[in-house]
């Protein structure tokens, strides 16, 4: 009875410290999707990339707020730095804060298309979300964003033409049919250090011939022109790759 009071208190602590907005040092060594959009953001505020995040499947927004609220954090020091007083700190950051980096996110909100993967998990209509739901949510957080409603592959080109170049693409859509369509949405979108996070980089047994490995590895087989390095693996079967741009 006295260790699961105990164990009732550890883990209400640990939620709360979790949720603190100002914990650093925690998101920097979570291996978790936070964790990861927070390691993604700083690399980004760092390098000072302009450019704007991309997440292919949103089901009901988590990680496309929790994107947000991890990007925030890094907004806000930027704003510090610009009342630095140390001179390189403030001539660092003087344009770069001008830049906004928009949030696009693409889903059907009526879950997976029919697919032949063969998998429970993934079936055509699981993961149904809805549009109006996302669309509040992302509204209450405050964030800046556009919803693309519909298949990756029925996404008029020109719409994609006008959308900014890419800092960070998260593709969380499990098929390979879905990652080969939300690639090529991105591909002319890429630049030298465009994080790539494949959230289901290692499902399907981490077989090269299913899923997100297989198509990123036909991108690249099609696409030489870019190279990916992979850069960190994170939660059960992501990983994180970092764009090489290898035009001459
Ligand atoms: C695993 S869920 C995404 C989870 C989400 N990122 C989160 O934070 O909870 C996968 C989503 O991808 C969407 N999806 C998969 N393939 C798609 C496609 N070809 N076109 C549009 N949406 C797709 C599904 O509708 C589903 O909502």
């Amino acid at each position: 009875m006295f260790n699961k009071v105990k164990d009732a208190i550890n883990t209400r602590i640990i939620n709360r410290l979790l949720d603190k907005k100002d914990i650093v040092r925690f998101s920097v060594n979570r291996n978790d999707r936070t964790g990861m959009l927070y390691k993604s953001w700083g690399l980004v505020f760092t390098d000072l990339i302009k450019g704007a995040y991309y997440e292919f499947g949103l089901y009901k927004g988590a990680s496309f707020i929790t994107s947000w609220k991890e990007y925030s954090k890094f907004r806000k020091w930027a704003v510090a730095q610009t009342k630095s007083d140390e001179f390189w700190r403030r001539q660092n950051i003087k344009d770069y804060i001008n830049y906004r980096h928009d949030f696009y996110g693409f889903d059907t909100f009526e879950g997976m298309p029919a697919n032949n993967e063969g998998s429970v998990t993934f079936h055509e209509k699981s993961f149904a979300g809805s549009f109006d739901e996302v669309d509040k949510q992302c509204r209450k957080a405050g964030m800046r964003y556009r919803l693309f409603k519909g298949l990756f592959s029925a996404i008029p080109k020109e719409e994609v033409r006008a959308l900014e170049p890419a800092a960070i693409v998260n593709i969380d859509s499990d098929l390979y049919g879905s990652a080969w369509d939300a690639l090529a949405i991105v591909r002319d979108k890429l630049q030298q250090g465009t994080i790539l996070l494949m959230d289901d980089y290692n499902c399907f047994s981490s077989s090269d011939a299913c899923g997100e490995r297989r198509a990123l590895r036909e991108f690249c087989e099609k696409n030489p022109a870019y190279r990916f390095e992979p850069w960190m693996p994170y939660h059960f079967v992501g990983q994180a790759f970092l764009c090489h741009v290898e035009k001459s």
